[in-house]
C-alpha cells in the first residue's frame, strides 16, 4: 500500500491589515500528516501525535473531512488511514487546523496522481477550517498550501493572489498559553466599522501590497497597522500593548495579532534584529506567570505544503 507525508506550515492570518483575506506563511513549525491506503472506502484517524484532544471521528477531524471531498469531486472513494502529527499548538492563532488540512490535501493530490493543482487545493483544505472552526475563511490554508503572502480576494481558485516578498523579512511569534477560540474570538467582533475606519484601513492595505511591489520597507511598515480588529482582541492578550511598545521601541516593523490571537507577531528586517525583538518580548512576559512559546521565521516563498517522505518511486 502507497504512503506519502506531507508538512504543511503555520502562518499568520490578517497580518494586521487584510482581516480574512491576507496571510503569510511561517517556516519553522507545521503539522505532518501521513497517509496510508487502507484498501476501503473509508478514512480512519489511525494516529494523532501531540494533539489528544483534537477529534479523531472520520466526520469531525479536518483531515478527514479535506480528503473526502477531495474524494467526492474525484467520484472515487480510494480510503486512506491517516496519521496527523501537530507540530505546535491548536488554539494558538498560527493556523493549527489549516496547517493540518493543508498537509492532508497536498498528500492526498500526491498519492491520487496530482489531479488538482496546487491552488484547487485550497478550497478542499479551507473545508477543514470550517469543521474545525465553524467558518471556511482561506486566509490561513492559502499560504500554507502555497507558500509566501497570499491575498484572497473571494473563495475561488482564481482569487488568490500571491503577493511578491521583500527580502531579509523575519517573523517573531510569541504564543502566550491561554486559551482563546477562533470562534469565541470571531464573536467579539462588532458586525460594524465605522465609514472613517474602513476608508483608513483600505488605504493601508492598498499601500502596505505596493510597498511588496515597490520592495519599500519604510511604506510597509507605516501600512500594517490593523484599526479594525486590534482594539477589539487585544483585551483577550495579556500585556499587549507591553509587547508591542517594547517591540516597536527595538526596531520592529509592525507588531500585531496573528490570526485569532492569542499568538502576536512582529516582522524584522534581518534574523539579528528579529532576535533582539524577541528577548524584549520574553522580558514583557517574565512577571506574568503565563507559559509562552516563542519562534522566529525567515519569510520567503516557495515555503508551503511539500512532500517530506513517500514510500514509492515517481515515474
Ligand atoms: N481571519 C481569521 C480570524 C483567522 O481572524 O478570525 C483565524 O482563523
Amino acid at each position: 500500500m502507497k504512503t506519502i507525508k506531507a508538512f504543511a506550515p503555520a502562518t499568520i492570518a490578517n497580518f494586521n491589515v487584510g482581516y480574512d483575506v491576507l496571510g503569510v506563511a511561517l517556516s519553522h513549525i507545521g503539522d505532518e500528516v501521513e497517509l496510508a491506503f487502507n484498501g476501503k472506502q473509508e478514512n480512519r484517524i489511525v494516529a494523532m501525535i501531540n494533539g489528544e484532544h483534537l477529534p479523531v471521528e472520520a466526520d469531525k477531524n479536518c483531515c478527514s473531512v479535506v480528503v473526502r471531498k477531495m474524494q467526492e469531486h474525484l467520484g472515487v472513494f480510494s480510503g486512506v488511514d491517516i496519521r496527523i502529527t501537530k507540530g505546535f499548538a491548536s488554539g494558538s492563532g498560527l493556523g493549527s487546523s489549516s496547517a493540518s488540512s493543508a498537509a492532508a490535501a497536498f498528500a492526498y493530490n500526491e498519492l491520487t496522481g496530482r489531479p488538482f493543482t496546487r491552488k484547487e487545493l485550497v478550497a478542499f483544505a479551507a473545508e477543514g477550517e470550517r469543521v474545525a472552526c465553524g467558518s471556511a475563511h482561506v486566509d490561513n490554508v492559502a499560504p500554507s498550501v502555497l507558500g509566501g503572502i497570499v491575498l484572497a480576494k473571494g473563495k475561488e481558485t482564481n482569487d488568490l493572489i500571491e503577493l511578491p516578498i521583500i527580502e531579509n523579512l523575519y517573523a517573531v511569534t510569541l504564543f502566550p498559553d491561554i486559551k482563546i477560540n477562533t470562534s469565541d474570538s470571531r464573536k467579539i467582533l462588532k458586525d460594524h466599522i465605522p465609514l472613517k475606519t474602513a476608508s483608513k484601513q483600505v488605504g493601508l492595505m492598498g499601500a502596505f501590497v505596493s510597498s511588496l511591489y515597490d520592495k519599500d520597507l519604510q511604506r510597509f511598515s507605516s501600512s500594517l497597522q490593523d484599526l479594525m480588529i486590534e482594539p477589539m482582541r487585544s483585551l483577550l492578550i495579556p500585556e499587549f500593548y507591553e509587547m508591542k511598545t517594547a517591540a516597536m521601541a527595538h526596531h520592529a516593523l509592525a507588531f500585531g495579532i496573528s490570526g485569532s490571537g492569542p499568538s502576536v507577531f512582529a516582522v524584522a528586517e534581518g534574523e539579528k534584529k528579529a532576535q533582539g525583538i524577541l528577548t524584549v518580548l520574553r522580558e514583557v512576559y517574565r512577571p506574568a506567570a503565563i507559559k509562552i512559546q516563542t519562534h522566529v521565521h525567515a519569510l520567503g516563498k516557495k515555503n508551503g505544503a511539500k512532500i517530506i517522505n513517500r514510500d514509492y518511486a515517481l515515474h
